[in-house]
């Protein structure tokens, strides 16, 4: 096996995919978004006007399409079937009806298997909410990254500066809170810390910081 499984779970907004491709560029390790692939799913739905609680609708829809990455900076570019959604998946639309999508039991089975299918080879960060506790449950690495709330909505308010979007602090707050409940509080594979992961709270770290932190436990592994 090439490389080690690295498994970074976590709450919204808490830094994971910006950590999670600077690690994988160290290490030549492949990046995997999964949250990427329940936004697409969710962006299908919405394109489409199925209702997103027309489960079987839902699960139909995402048996057609295909959810593709491509190497892209500064960041990954994501394609649903031919169609490029980028920029598209990180609206507030997609934001807001992704939980409803992503506690589906048919729509997480689906993703789950796709997402073994890419980790399979080892080499590979990926981040999520269930990638240590349910999709790769042998992960040799598990990181928990935490940060505040208040931390979360203002980075992300400075993110989607830079994507022109001005959703207000508070409503910020409210949103990765609501997110967050909608994701730890649902049936299927919520969002929870596994037992063996190590738990960082980056509150006070910087990006880097994390980053070498991470980068020291796989290495004391590898
Ligand atoms: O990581 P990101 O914020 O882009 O994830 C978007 C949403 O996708 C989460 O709020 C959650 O509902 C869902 N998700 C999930 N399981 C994962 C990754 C993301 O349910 N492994």
């Amino acid at each position: 096996k090439q490389g080690l499984q690295v498994a970074i779970d976590g709450p919204a907004s808490a830094g994971k995919s910006t950590v999670a491709k600077i690690v994988a560029q160290r290490f030549h390790y492949i990046y995997c978004d999964t949250g990427a692939m329940y936004r697409a799913i969710t962006w299908k739905v919405l394109q489409a006007g199925v209702a997103l609680d027309d489960e079987a609708a839902v699960k139909a829809l995402l048996n057609q399409i295909t959810i593709r990455f491509e190497p892209g900076t500064p960041v990954q570019k994501v394609f649903v079937d031919d169609t490029e959604v980028t920029l598209a998946i990180r609206q507030p639309d997609v934001t807001n009806a992704v939980s409803q999508i992503s506690a589906q039991s048919a729509v997480r089975a689906e993703l789950t298997e796709r997402q073994r299918q890419i980790a399979d080879a080892g080499g590979i960060v990926m981040d999520g909410r269930d990638i240590g506790s349910t999709v790769l449950p042998k992960a040799e690495v598990k990181i928990f990254l935490v940060a505040s709330v208040e931390e979360r909505a203002q980075r992300r308010l400075k993110d989607n500066a830079a994507k022109g979007i001005n959703t207000p602090l508070e409503t910020l707050k409210y949103e990765i809170e609501e997110r967050d409940r909608k994701d730890s509080t649902r049936k299927i594979s919520p969002l929870t810390q596994a037992a063996d992961a190590i738990r960082l709270d980056t509150t006070s770290m910087s990006i880097q910081e994390v980053a070498d932190r991470i980068a020291e436990i796989i290495q004391e592994k590898e």
